[in-house]
């Protein structure tokens, strides 16, 4: 079976080298890829975003499967032009993907759903959300804007003056663009954060191990908010109960939701979790792999991922029964470009990749890459998520770091502890 990855991230690079290794896969391409891609699939030169573009694509090259990597075309409709066009494709429709697209439907259904997440009030203009914002207590909240913002409409705020800057920029300044139409103001929850994927035919779910991703850009869990530096799995944080407690009190109920909304949510569900005193609580959804955790959870990964998919695309997900794990844990580093996540310069020659992956157990997942007459360059902020395994997650780390003290690029650097919270 031909397959197309749409997507050009780690997340894509990490999918098309585990659905390369089925039995069952034909030529896998991606669109447009990475550097990474290239060498592992063949890449299509057709933007992510491109949804005519990609059904027209799929339809000439006898695609049986398109598995729609990130939040944008999901959201778009991507799935259900596939769809529409008589072809198969794996995430959730655009109605299902409201469920990252939208923080205020978000928000309601989890109410609707009695999951615990953090408390929360809409507010469609300035006036009330300020007006709000100084009646209340002056406790730590997260100003949301409603839509989509590339991870950036979340802020985290000490205390009201914090917050009523934050409603300027999203209402006022209109920082987000119309994804700043709607605000969500919520309740600021304490503890450390978990990823919790799971897979799903809108019916039977399969919860993958837990993750944890590093989402601050530099050490110690400073600077601004990124895309992600690096994740690490399974985490320690979540026990074995605890996994089964997220799935019976947020997965499942989110699933039954969906279905009764008439939105069946089939592909990935994402929860970012939030392990408050009070128990899990969830942060967000997102309706794709995350990005870096994709990468150290299909490493570990030994069952046919591509078995999985077809299963869940074709509802018949009670069929695959347990997935198999590497025992051993892995740790994604991401290396990235000087002054992501601000701006950067791109071009710069990457050196040292051959010596990485000659590493035993290491795998270089290319993100913002680019293949320019023969010479692998930097071309995005997240650059590679350098990803090993190890027999602890102490040994995953030293051999990730090993393999990325092989490559170097002018002003390449990266977060010197990931993993930490769960070896300390
Ligand atoms: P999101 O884009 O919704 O994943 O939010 C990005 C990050 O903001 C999360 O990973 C958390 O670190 C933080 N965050 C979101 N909501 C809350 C909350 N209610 N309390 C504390 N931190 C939050
Ligand atoms: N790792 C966070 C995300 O994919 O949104």
């Amino acid at each position: 079976m031909n397959v197309l990855i749409v997507g050009n991230g780690g997340r894509e690079h990490a999918l098309a080298w585990k659905i390369s290794q089925s039995p069952r896969a034909g030529t896998v391409f991606v669109a447009p890829g990475n550097a990474g891609t290239a060498i592992d699939a063949v890449n299509v030169d057709l933007q992510a975003t491109d949804i005519p573009g990609v059904v027209k694509f799929a339809k000439s090259n006898d695609i049986g499967l398109t598995i729609v990597g990130p939040e944008a075309p999901l959201v778009a409709g991507m799935v259900d032009a596939l769809q529409k066009a008589g072809l198969r494709a794996f995430g959730p429709s655009k109605a299902a993907a409201e469920l990252e697209g939208s923080k205020v439907f978000c928000k309601n259904l989890l109410r609707t759903a009695d999951v615990p997440s953090a408390d929360y009030r809409v507010f469609r203009d300035i006036e009330s959300a300020t007006h709000y914002l100084t009646e209340r207590e002056d406790d730590p909240v997260v100003v949301k804007a409603d839509g989509l913002a590339a991870g950036k409409g979340v802020i985290v705020c000490q205390n009201r003056a914090e917050a009523l800057e934050a409603v300027e920029r999203i209402a006022g300044n209109r920082e987000f663009g119309d994804a700043g139409k709607q605000i969500v103001i919520e309740e600021r929850l304490v503890g450390q954060e978990a990823s919790v994927l799971a897979i799903t035919d809108g019916r039977n779910i399969i919860t993958l191990p837990a993750a944890q991703d590093h989402k601050a850009a530099y050490d110690g869990d400073l600077g601004p908010n990124t895309g992600g530096m690096g994740a690490y799995c399974p985490t320690p944080m979540v026990s074995d109960k605890l996994l089964a407690d997220v799935e019976a009190t947020v997965l499942v109920p989110t699933i039954h939701q969906m279905k009764r909304s008439r939105r069946p949510f089939k592909g990935i569900l994402y929860a970012g979790i939030m392990l408050t005193k009070h128990g899990p609580k969830v942060l967000e959804y997102n309706v794709r792999f995350g990005d870096p955790e994709c990468q150290p959870l299909l490493m570990r990964m030994k069952t046919d991922l591509l078995e999985v998919i077809d299963a869940a695309v074709d509802g018949r997900l009670d069929e695959i029964g347990e997935i198999e794990w590497d025992p051993r844990p892995a740790v994604c580093v991401v290396m990235a470009s000087e002054g992501y996540p601000g701006s950067y310069e791109k071009g710069y020659p990457i050196r040292g990749l051959e010596a990485a992956a000659a590493l035993p157990d290491v795998k270089v997942f290319h993100a913002g890459t680019s293949n320019i007459d023969g010479q692998v360059v930097n071309m995005g902020g997240r650059v590679l998520g350098v990803t090993a395994l190890g027999h602890t997650i102490a040994k995953a780390k030293l051999a990730a770091y090993q393999a990325v003290k092989c490559i170097r690029w002018e002003g390449a650097w990266c977060r010197k502890d990931i993993s930490d919270k769960a070896i300390n």
